[in-house]
């Protein structure tokens, strides 16, 4: 039986070489993936074999050197690479939210302001920006830290942070990159918890690299890289 789900995002024949010196370094191969309306996947493969890049270019953050990347489908796909240059920056703003190992916060900003900077880049009022930003701060237990500091945090409390910036302009894909990679076990899997919370509740799909056998475990669909393509693991 065929998904019902409409497609989120379909990535046709995604090479991606980058190059040294004059000499090529192939990393992606003529990649496909296709992710449907609040897909949760996890990414595995060895290190360097192209996770970061992959997700760089799903995000619209790095451009392939050949492939495509449609986001949607039917009459209202849209091959985003073709977009100029500012739509393809709106586009990324409403659509996709990121989280990455470190957290990359600003130090000077609240934690509020840090997760209502997305919203706020894509021009969204500041107070309807900070309501959004203290909600989500709010659901993902830090209501009583908004007006702390990223140094004043903890560890997993700034990539608490970090996933409410992500889902702060309501996005349907969160693209993240070993997200609890530099965090102990118990944090690691509150952040995991958090994840598949988030999906639940809001129906936004995750693809997330991770080393951590307890979070792909925790997302029906497991993806691996090998030889610069993406395999369809285990279910
Ligand atoms: N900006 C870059 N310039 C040149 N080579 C790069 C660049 N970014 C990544 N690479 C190379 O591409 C390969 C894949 O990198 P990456 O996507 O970061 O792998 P992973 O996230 O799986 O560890 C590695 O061999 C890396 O050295
Ligand atoms: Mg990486």
């Amino acid at each position: 039986m065929s998904d019902p789900r409409p497609v989120l995002l379909e990535a046709t024949a995604i090479s991606k070489s980058y190059f040294k010196l004059g000499h090529e370094i192939p990393v992606l191969r003529n990649a496909n993936l296709t992710m449907r309306e609040g897909d949760m996947c996890s990414v595995r493969g060895k290190s360097g074999v192209g996770k970061s890049t992959l997700l760089h270019v799903l995000g619209t953050l790095d451009r392939p050197t050949t492939g495509t990347v449609r986001f949607g489908e039917g009459a209202t796909a849209r091959d985003v690479f073709a977009l100029p240059e500012g739509e393809l920056a709106a586009f990324r703003n409403r659509t996709m939210g990121f989280v990455f190992q470190f957290h990359h916060l600003l130090p000077e900003l609240s934690a509020l302001e840090n997760a209502a900077l997305p919203a706020l880049i894509g021009r969204k009022p500041r107070h309807e920006a900070l309501r959004a930003a203290q909600a989500l701060l709010d659901e993902v237990g830090l209501g009583h830290r908004v007006h702390h500091r990223p140094g004043e945090l903890s560890g997993g409390e700034q990539q608490r942070v970090a996933v409410a910036r992500a889902l702060v302009t309501n996005p349907r894909l969160v693209l993240a990159d070993e997200p609890t990679g530099n965090l102990d076990q118990r944090t690691s899997d509150e952040i995991h918890e958090l994840i598949v919370k988030l999906n639940r509740d809001r129906g936004v799909a995750f693809l997330v690299v991770t080393h951590n056998n307890g979070l792909a475990e925790l997302l029906p669909r497991r993806l691996e890289m090998r030889d610069g393509v993406v395999y369809e693991g285990a279910p």
